[in-house]
């Protein structure tokens, strides 16, 4: 039990430090016995109609490679059900590319020519849903075969929880500040880690981030502009990855801007609401001028796609689909056609620091899970066709 004592509320000073101190304490706590025994958060199996889906063949086909001993059999069998864990999916994709005609068919990950996706999520509107997309998007992919590297530029960390790391709990522990400090950096490589989901690495976050913010406010040194930071960070581990996903925090800071001179896309998540709206309007007319200062500065930016994606959507409401109708009208192709549903099955599973991916199926109702599922695969999906035309794939 922690002790509540009185908070002394005499210094404004002292009153957040304790506050800060009492919540930590708390959190750790709490999450201490959230997550015993040993802290580590883990991924369920994928029944084989899911597995089926992802490497996108029959069920007959998987039986029938398991038959032949070219697959070898999931550990888990239940009730003869065959249950995958996602390092097997990942094994039979690479067993089933090597038998295959079709190069890429299995395993889609680029081929050289084929240069790093780099996408960042950004809008200082906050609760715009950022984080919420891009760990679906991050899983979505993984679970399709692709490296995927998601650099978390929010001091507030809350891509690196839903990466299984706590960083209320992990205090130490390099983060990407410590590849993109301007005192002694260290290589990219040495902070970025593997996370418990196959496919997935994140490049984490903590509060020491924010310290970017002020050393970039008083560095001049001409040789390494603060945008430059993340793209050169990025360039020391670009061999490892198919696509970066970067989360930013909601202001407009040297990090959102650094992060946008080493995009290669750019997603504008919005709600459709008349706030966000015209809040997504200010925020990019000041980042058009940012942008045009870097580019003064000798950045080049560049970008295959520059889009706008509804999140929170609610197709019942009124007011929100007339929004919705009227940045259709007004940008066109720009806004992605796939829209993230509103949905409990987001909001619940956020809540564990989950995506809908990593839910089990029968412990949702099956309408809310699948509606939800659907939306946020529907978004991969379309995301999927822009990398793969980056690509020059079609
Ligand atoms: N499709 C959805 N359905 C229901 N709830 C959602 C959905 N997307 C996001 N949320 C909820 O909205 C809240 C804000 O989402 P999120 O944290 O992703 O926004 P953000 O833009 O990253 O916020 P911040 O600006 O603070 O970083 C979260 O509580 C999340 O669970
Ligand atoms: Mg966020």
């Amino acid at each position: 039990m922690i002790p509540v004592t009185p908070l002394d509320t005499e210094r404004p000073s002292t009153l957040a430090t304790e506050i800060s101190e009492r919540l930590n304490a708390a959190i750790r706590e709490h999450l201490l016995a959230a997550f015993a025994p040993d802290n580590t958060k883990s991924l369920r199996s994928f029944a084989a109609p899911e597995v089926a889906e992802l490497l996108g063949v029959s069920g007959q086909f998987m039986r029938k490679v398991h038959a032949e001993g070219t697959v070898p059999e999931p550990i888990e069998i239940r009730a003869g059900r065959r249950y995958y864990s996602a390092q097997e999916i990942w094994n039979a994709r690479d067993i089933l590319e090597r038998s295959s005609r079709t190069k890429g068919r299995y395993v889609p990950r680029r081929s050289p020519g084929e240069k790093l996706q780099v996408w960042q999520l950004m809008n200082f509107k906050g609760g715009s849903s950022k984080s919420t997309t891009t760990i679906h998007l991050a899983h979505y992919f993984a679970l399709r075969g692709y490296r995927v590297l998601v650099v978390d530029l929010d001091p507030q960390g809350s891509l690196t929880s839903m990466c299984g790391i706590s960083p209320e709990i992990e205090f130490d522990g390099l983060t990407i500040y410590d590849a993109i400090r301007y005192d002694d950096p260290v290589d990219m490589a040495e902070i970025v880690e593997e996370t418990y989901f196959p496919g997935l690495s994140i490049a984490p976050s903590r509060l020491i981030l924010s310290e970017f913010e002020t050393e970039s406010a008083v560095h001049s040194n001409p040789d390494q502009p603060f945008f430059t930071r993340i793209c050169n960070a990025l360039a020391q581990v670009e061999g490892n990855f198919d696509l970066v996903l970067m989360d930013s925090p909601p202001q407009l800071g040297f990090l959102t801007i650094a992060g946008m001179a080493a995009a290669s896309s750019l997603v504008v998540p919005l709600t459709p609401s008349m706030l966000d709206v015209s809040s997504t309007a200010q925020f990019l007319e000041l980042a058009g001028a940012y942008m045009g200062v870097i580019e003064d500065a000798g950045a080049s930016l560049q970008y295959d796609h520059f889009k706008f994606l509804v999140t929170r959507d609610e197709p019942t409401d009124v007011p929100s689909q007339q929004l919705t109708s009227f940045m259709r009208a007004l940008f066109q192709e720009r806004v992605i056609s796939a829209t993230a549903l509103k949905s409990t099955a987001i909001s619940d599973a956020t809540m564990l620091k989950q995506s809908i991916y990593e839910v089990v199926r029968s412990e949702m109702t099956r309408a809310t899970y699948d509606r939800a599922k659907g939306s946020m695969d529907a978004v991969g999906n379309e995301v999927e066709r822009m990398i793969h035309q980056a690509w020059g794939r079609t």
